[in-house]
């Protein structure tokens, strides 16, 4: 599928664990720019690991935290949204033919943006609460949980154009992105 190694640690700080996989997202951003790199490869390996991180986050680390009342429910659904931004953005991504075109360069600086504003606003939000209200425990628990469900969708392959495309598709149905701007059949 790719010959780009994701690390899969299985257990951990669940704010460490979360802020490696942003570093890692970093860097593979920077990849995805470099001429010299195997850019299709590192766009496949990073829309594997963004599905399976957010996934992962919003099924096993929001509702925690949120029944904990380390976040309230508008940090979870604001995080919701911007995951379903960030989607859409990948989805272009992975619709542009070929990485050395405009649509491809344009397409990537999109998914930079979004995502990059994402994961500081949830670093700040988020895991900074985690790290200063919930106990070791909860964030050992919720690392394993988070360190498991990312694993599992990693290893079933979760960030396919088809798929990327339901998520989306699900994401409007949901109503986590503005219904006014779904974009017609490209
Ligand atoms: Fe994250
Ligand atoms: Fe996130």
């Amino acid at each position: 599928m790719t010959d780009y190694e994701i690390p899969r640690p299985t257990s951990g700080d669940i704010v460490e664990l979360i802020k490696d996989d942003h570093r890692i997202f970093e860097e593979m951003l920077r990849q995805m720019r470099d001429v010299d790199a195997d850019r299709e490869a590192v766009r496949q390996a990073f829309s594997e690991l963004l599905v399976a991180h957010s996934e992962a986050e919003e099924h096993e680390v929001y509702p925690k935290l949120k029944t904990k009342k380390v976040i309230d429910g508008e940090e979870e659904e604001h995080g919701e949204e911007e995951h379903a931004a960030t989607n859409e953005a990948l989805l272009h991504l992975l619709q542009a033919k070929g990485t050395d075109t405009q649509k491809y360069e344009d397409a990537l600086e999109a998914v930079a943006e979004v995502l990059m504003h994402h994961i500081g606003e949830e670093e700040l939000t988020i895991l900074n609460p985690a790290q200063t209200d919930a106990s070791e425990d909860l964030r050992a628990e919720l690392g394993v949980a988070f360190a498991t469900a990312r694993n599992q969708l990693l290893e079933q392959g979760c960030g396919s154009l088809e798929q990327v495309e339901a998520i989306v598709k699900q994401a409007y149905d949901d109503g986590l992105l503005p219904n006014d701007e779904q974009p017609t059949e490209q």
